[in-house]
């Protein structure tokens, strides 16, 4: 690509610094050249057409056609052909940037107006700043604290909505160490323009000894487990089955029954709705006396929760009689965000009970 630069930050084309990114670039100048070349050909053709079947004389009439199969046939088939394959092309693609390899490492992000607040496993957090090792595919689960924002890395060829009430996530891998730019793409008042931060991948080496410098209190659910005694929470859900509430070993990712049997995954923004909004939907077989902790949670530590119940372990009520395990495919159920045991919680947050 030709370095046609005013300013280092202002590029003419973004770096293709991440996985899906070269396959990205392929897809966009294909749409160009297609575009353009069908853009410049009916333009020809107009002009060509013009001249050369002009009206010569006042009383000149054209002769009528009745229709031409062949070339209707080919006028046809041929676009629907292109765009049927950028279709499809485009389809394979964003399945890609929608489902998150397996073995991804989470991390949280909370957008607030006007800030991005990156929060890891391990308890480590920083704002406007994101370090990531390189070659490794990171998950991204994203909430906002007010407006809509969007994550948005032109390098890596990512944009997610950051929407607040829920989560919404995203992946990607970087490819080559580097300082990259991040903004937010969607306008959310008045400093949006100053949302912007720098996503830092990293080797290997160099990302352990930055994840290991800081002075995090805790992991997220080391956190998220000091909330749910302060908050009172383990007074009804307890661990043995037979409390008042549910039991929420193994919850995380899991199809839960709800009394208008209407059947939920327990996935972050259940969860979160079940804090905030607890009244709205009711589990089977269970009296709805959730207390709702809107204005007393923030995003942070709802996140630190659920970071919690997600690193909570299978426990002996989720066993069903038909099956050995508790994998969520066996409950019937779709996997949510995190696809549930597929983070890297596992291997990052060992010995959490
Ligand atoms: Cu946040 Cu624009």
């Amino acid at each position: 690509m030709p370095e046609l630069s005013l300013h280092p930050d202002l590029r003419f084309f973004p770096d293709a610094a991440s996985s899906v990114a070269g396959e990205y670039n392929w897809l966009f100048w294909a749409l160009v050249f297609v575009c353009g070349a069908v853009t410049l050909g009916i333009a020809c053709f107009v002009v060509y057409a013009a001249i050369r079947y002009r009206r010569r004389s006042d009383d000149e009439l054209p002769p009528q056609i009745p229709g031409n199969m062949k070339l209707e046939l080919l006028w046809t088939g041929i676009p629907l052909f292109l765009f049927m394959g950028m279709f499809a092309w485009g389809a394979v693609l964003f399945f890609d940037i929608e489902r998150p390899p397996r073995n991804a490492t989470q991390v949280y992000v909370v957008a607030k107006q006007w800030m991005w607040k990156i929060q890891y496993l391990n308890g480590e957090r920083e704002i406007d700043a994101l370090h990531v090792p390189v070659g490794e595919p990171i998950q991204l689960i994203m909430t906002s604290q007010d407006a809509i924002h969007s994550f948005f890395v032109p390098d890596f060829r990512i944009k997610q909505d950051v929407l607040p009430g829920r989560y919404t996530t995203i992946w990607f891998q970087a490819e080559k160490p580097g300082k990259y730019h991040l903004f937010c793409a969607e306008y959310c008042g008045t400093k949006h323009s100053g949302m912007i931060g720098w996503v830092y991948a990293m080797d290997r080496q160099d990302y352990q000894a930055w994840l290991s410098h800081g002075a995090a209190e805790g992991s997220l659910a080391s956190t998220g487990e000091k909330l749910f005694h302060q908050f009172g929470c383990a007074n009804c859900h307890h661990f043995d089955g037979h409390g008042p509430a549910p039991d929420l070993q193994g919850l995380y990712g899991r199809q839960v029954l709800l009394k208008d049997a209407s059947p939920g995954i327990a996935d972050e923004t259940y969860i979160r709705q079940k804090l905030m909004d607890p009244k709205r939907t009711t589990v089977l077989g269970f009296e709805n006396i959730m207390p709702t902790f809107d204005g007393q949670l923030s995003e942070e530590q709802v996140i630190d929760l659920i970071a919690y119940i997600k690193a909570l372990g299978p426990g002996p009520g989720d066993r069903l009689p038909t099956s050995s395990g508790s994998t969520p495919q066996e409950y019937g159920t779709t996997p949510g965000i995190g696809e549930p045991g597929a983070s890297g919680n596992a291997q990052t947050e060992p010995g959490i009970r």
